[in-house]
């Protein structure tokens, strides 16, 4: 596909920002909640026939994982809905669509990572909304690329290592052992995202930082990078209680053309350490 305007929408979120400076040399339209709520179709309507952009990548989404337990109509609002009318509107004027779901559509019970065309089962209203909201997508626009994505995490936004360098002025840190993943630096997910676009290959994608971990080896491999010499205790996820279930075992993988493979997610850890300029306690 060749594209020139691009529309992002939730561009001021960790994955919107990473587009943005991804897309610079193209016209890129960032638009937050305050500019477009992708929730209002009428107004998701007007907005696209005003700009009519080649290209729309939904970086909004709602994400706090623990409050969609007790806000289910926010989460499917905005996981569901939202997609959808960007879906169906994207369609009525020949836009292709892409939009970002999650590993917290699967179960996590498998022993072996995730591909494309494993079962979902989500365990929590996220993954659920999610879930939802791929549905849609998928109903409402055949032109759309629906990027499944995993611990994602930015120099900017709220995410688990800034957290986790935050609590390193403690004397120790508990981690979490028993929760595996795919660490994805949003940096390495925008350029993959460029690299896909650049195909009309329509469909369901797992980009993700490459390989699988813990949350507590993910911590020392951060902590390492950043010089940091705080221990580090594992815990399970038992001693960690948290509203919403997460899957124990949720590392993606894809199927598809190795084009589109991200570095390791050592090498996100190493060029997130390297870009970061806050201070780690
Ligand atoms: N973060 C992760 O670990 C992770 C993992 C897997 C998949 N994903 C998926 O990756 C995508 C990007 O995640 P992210 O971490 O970049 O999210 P994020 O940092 O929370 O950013 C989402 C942005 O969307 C905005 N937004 C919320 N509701 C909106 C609405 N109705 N209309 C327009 N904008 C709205 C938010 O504004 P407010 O801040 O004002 O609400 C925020 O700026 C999402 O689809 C997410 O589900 C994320």
């Amino acid at each position: 596909m060749t594209f020139r305007k691009v529309l992002i929408t939730g561009a001021q979120g960790q994955l919107g920002q990473a587009l943005q400076a991804q897309f610079s040399d193209h016209e890129a339209i960032a638009w937050d909640i305050q500019d477009l709520d992708i929730c209002e179709l009428e107004a998701v309507r007007k907005a696209l026939d005003k700009i009519r952009p080649d290209v729309v990548l939904n970086a909004a989404a709602f994400t706090q994982v623990d409050q969609a337990e007790t806000d289910q109509e926010a989460a499917y609002r905005g996981n569901a809905l939202g997609p959808k009318n960007l879906a169906l509107a994207t369609h009525e004027m020949s836009i292709p669509f892409m939009h970002f779901s999650t590993d917290y559509v699967f179960d996590g019970r498998q022993s072996r990572p995730y591909h494309e065309f494993d079962q979902p089962h989500p365990l929590s209203v996220y993954g659920q909304s999610k879930l939802a909201g791929e549905k849609e997508v998928k109903n409402a626009n055949p032109r759309h690329f629906l990027v499944r994505t995993a611990w994602l995490y930015h120099i900017v936004g709220k995410n688990f290592p800034r957290t986790i360098l935050r609590l390193s002025r403690q004397q120790q840190v508990r981690v979490v052992n028993d929760q595996f993943g795919s660490p994805t630096f949003a940096p390495h997910l925008a350029r993959a995202v460029a690299r896909l676009l650049e195909t009309d290959a329509y469909g369901t994608y797992h980009l993700a930082g490459s390989g699988g971990t813990s949350w507590y080896d993910f911590t020392n491999t951060l902590y390492q990078a950043r010089g940091i010499q705080t221990p580090v205790s594992p815990i399970s996820t038992a001693d960690y209680p948290l509203p919403a279930p997460r899957p124990a075992y949720a590392v993606l993988t894809s199927l598809q053309d190795p084009f589109i493979t991200l570095p390791s997610w050592e090498e996100g850890v190493r060029d997130f350490a390297a870009q970061w300029k806050g201070e780690d306690s």
